[in-house]
């Protein structure tokens, strides 16, 4: 009896520490460009995180937002500036516009083009909590030598269950960027356009809810955003000898930029 009882404290504990899976806590402002998606759709509502990179636009995965599950931007919410979920955020925005990638589809193998860029209902300003994201230079390359992170509010944890375990506090990860080969061999669906992360250790890994988010890496002394978390292993995260896929970044630098530049000339003709 007195041995379930310390071993339930035991894992309590351990699964208090654990996170995104076997992440940490992260340190409340080290990263002001980490938004929290909460999107109602057809189904019901679930969780991704996201990247700011302008006042009023936030990057994320297209399969937070698909257009197919009807996402209700009106009430959908961005929470900017957050640490704990428990706490108040910075800013709380709903929705104006979601342009996912024309070419964005989900295959039984892998998912294309997962990338969206989301349009806040009103501007923001920066803070010392509330700051935009850099994107890499077209130029830069990133491979297993790299510094890189994720971070998230997505599951610590799931066995194959949805959402099973989530936290308050976000959780970060440092885990490293795997040849490209070698991801292609665990994910045959894989294209150039994504990439895989993760020290394939068991227990380490991005999860469910963390999608959307950003892989960020250092490049000359800055952290600049490499990676969008986009899917994993089937049946759970974190599997030993299985990394998580990113969609890359510096393949979409132009639908990136012609995205917000022409909605910034609609809206000056309006
Ligand atoms: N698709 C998941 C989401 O919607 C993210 C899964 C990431 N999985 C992984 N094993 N790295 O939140």
């Amino acid at each position: 009896m007195g041995f379930w009882v310390l071993l339930s404290v035991i894992l309590l504990v351990l699964q208090a520490r654990s996170s995104i899976v076997g992440g940490k806590d992260a340190q409340k402002g080290s990263w002001p460009w980490i938004v929290y998606l909460l999107i109602t759709d057809d189904r019901g509502f679930f969780s991704c995180g996201g990247s700011l990179l302008t006042e009023e636009w936030v990057l994320t995965a297209a399969h937070c937002v698909d257009p197919n599950d009807n996402p209700i931007p009106d009430n959908s919410f961005i929470r900017l500036g957050t640490h704990s979920l428990n706490e108040p955020s910075v800013f709380y925005r709903t929705i104006s516009r979601i342009v996912s990638h024309p070419q964005y589809q989900k295959q039984r193998l892998a998912v294309l083009h997962d990338i969206a860029l989301v349009k806040m209902s009103e501007k923001v300003s920066y803070s010392s909590l509330v700051k935009p994201m850099s994107l890499p230079k077209p130029s830069a390359t990133f491979d297993s030598r790299s510094k890189c992170f994720v971070a998230g509010w997505g599951d610590v944890g799931n066995n194959g269950e949805y959402m099973a375990n989530i936290p308050q506090t976000l959780q970060e990860l440092e885990l490293p960027i795997v040849k490209q080969s070698t991801c292609k061999k665990k994910f045959p669906g894989l294209t150039d356009n994504m990439l895989c992360a993760g020290s394939m250790k068991k227990g380490e890994d991005s999860c469910q809810g963390d999608s959307g988010g950003p892989l960020v890496c250092g490049s000359s002394g800055v952290l600049v955003q490499v990676g969008i978390v986009s899917f994993g292993k089937i049946n759970g995260c974190a599997l030993k000898g299985f990394p998580g896929v990113y969609t890359r970044v510096n393949p979409y630098m132009d639908f990136i930029s012609e995205t917000i530049t022409s909605d910034r000339q609609a809206s000056a003709e309006a």
